[in-house]
């Protein structure tokens, strides 16, 4: 057999086993997995001492969005670059639908800067945000020819993203019946806005009041609440960003009963706590949910190594330290969330694996085979098998460094990791068999990345 390039001499990471192979590579798929390969005429990637993963799958990103008054830093182009240098090698995102305007038109516009900038793979959730008959009527339309998962919001109503129980549950029945899956994010708004006024007049404007006007309850209702309309229609509901461990309680509770509840956190819920609020730059924090205790971080370690949660994903939300400035002085005047996408891989293999936290096997599953498996991309991804996409990650699993917001790709000019030392560095990324990150530097156009219906 002929290849294009095969992969010499790695340590094969998957999620039932770790062991040394040949990869051979032919037409951007895995066309051997071997002892020792020939490589005749091909191209050879050595990679001895390195792991060989495959590609990370980041099912929660924000590139080039807004939420009131200020945009993402990140677009398609810069952060799929930022994603690659991560061992990101697909990302989902969200179709905006908002303001009168159809699935199908909210689709071609956001696809319209996607498809032009991105150098890796990607696809989209449908985020609902201004249902009527119309927006109903189209969605078994859109799960055929667009995609198969619909994002919901259970807050931000002062932002005109919420939608309210009785539309949820008419959303949920329809979505459910053709065959798709709701995703929430979950926290009670009633609950927050009454918190957050409370504390506006008591003139408890501090970042720390973010995390005390969301407390762990919030989350939990809201989380409870989806599960019983999923009862109630039978349609199957992932939990984004888990942050609680009441929150997870209720998944595990409903999982435990065989509903069709799957659920994420994300590493700073699991590496980063509430006292960060009360530090010099506390606003540069702010994320909904907010950041939680020890305990909650404990707890879901916990969830993630026994399978309550299935994967982990970023919300990468990034902003720069100036969208985030008002936050110091009124944690209201700020646009939630944080950057995230080029660390995730080296976070979890550092701060879990290195740290005995999780198992490698582990780590392949919530990263790769389970967001695979969760939104309907497997067999092409997920996994380093036969006909499976090439899309995989060498990583120097030895290499120590430190983060420094300045030498990512990521277009924040802060990290919430900042000064945090690693091992484990990405050295290269591949795409379809075709190398798209090599030691620091991007190797392709913007535009190569295809958009995945699902
Ligand atoms: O603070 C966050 N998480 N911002 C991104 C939007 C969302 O809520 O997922
Ligand atoms: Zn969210």
């Amino acid at each position: 057999m002929k290849y294009d390039l095969v992969i010499r001499g790695g340590t094969v990471a998957s999620s039932i086993g770790c062991f040394r192979a040949d990869v051979g590579i032919t037409h951007g798929k895995i066309a051997a997995l071997a002892d020792r390969i020939d490589a005749e005429s091909a191209e050879v990637l050595k990679a001895d001492g390195k792991l060989v993963l495959p590609g990370v799958i980041d099912v929660h990103t924000h590139m080039e969005h807004g939420s009131g008054s200020d945009v993402t830093v990140d677009d398609f182009e810069n952060g799929s670059k930022a994603a690659a240098a991560g061992g990101v090698t697909t990302f989902m995102d969200f179709v905006i639908q908002k303001e009168g305007r159809s699935i199908a038109e909210s689709f071609a516009l956001r696809n319209a800067s996607a498809s032009r900038k991105s150098v890796i793979d990607y696809s989209f959730h449908i985020a609902l945000m201004d249902v009527n008959e119309e927006i109903i009527a189209e969605i078994p339309t859109a799960v055929r020819e667009i995609s198969s998962s619909f994002k919901v919001f259970m807050t931000y109503r002062k932002l005109g993203f919420m939608l309210d129980d009785d539309t949820l549950l008419r959303v949920m029945d329809t979505v459910g019946n053709c065959g798709g899956m709701v995703i929430v994010h979950a926290e009670n708004d009633a609950m927050v806005e009454y918190l957050t006024e409370k504390h506006l007049r008591e003139n408890k404007r501090a970042p720390i009041y973010h995390a005390e006007s969301r407390p762990n309850l919030v989350e939990a209702e809201a989380v409870n609440r989806v599960i019983q309309f999923s009862t109630v229609t039978g349609c199957p509901v992932f939990v984004f960003h888990v942050s609680s461990r009441e929150a997870m309680h209720h998944v595990r509770e409903a999982r435990s009963r065989g509903l069709k509840i799957q659920a994420e956190t994300n590493p700073h819920y699991l590496l980063l706590n509430s006292d960060r609020y009360e530090g010099p730059e506390g606003q540069n924090y702010i994320m909904t949910p907010p950041l939680r205790s020890v305990r909650d971080s404990e707890e879901l370690w916990l969830a993630v190594r026994t399978g309550v949660l299935q994967l982990l994903s970023t919300d990468h939300c990034p902003y720069h330290k100036r969208h985030k400035a008002g936050g110091k002085t009124d944690f209201t005047n700020v646009s939630p969330g944080i950057p995230g996408i080029e660390l995730l891989l080296p976070l979890i293999y550092s701060e879990g694996v290195r740290k005995g936290r999780i198992s490698i096997e582990r780590m392949v599953q919530v990263l790769s085979a389970e967001p695979a498996r969760v939104f309907g991309l497997q067999p092409a991804k997920g996994a380093i098998s036969i006909g499976a996409d090439a899309d995989l990650v060498l990583l120097d699993p030895e290499e120590q460094w430190t983060v420094d917001p300045q030498s990512l790709f990521m277009s924040s000019d802060y990290s919430p990791f900042e000064g945090l030392t690693l091992t484990g560095k990405v050295e290269k990324t591949l795409s379809r068999g075709r190398v798209v990150f090599s030691h620091g530097e991007i190797l392709v156009e913007p535009g190569t990345g295809r958009y995945l219906f699902r």
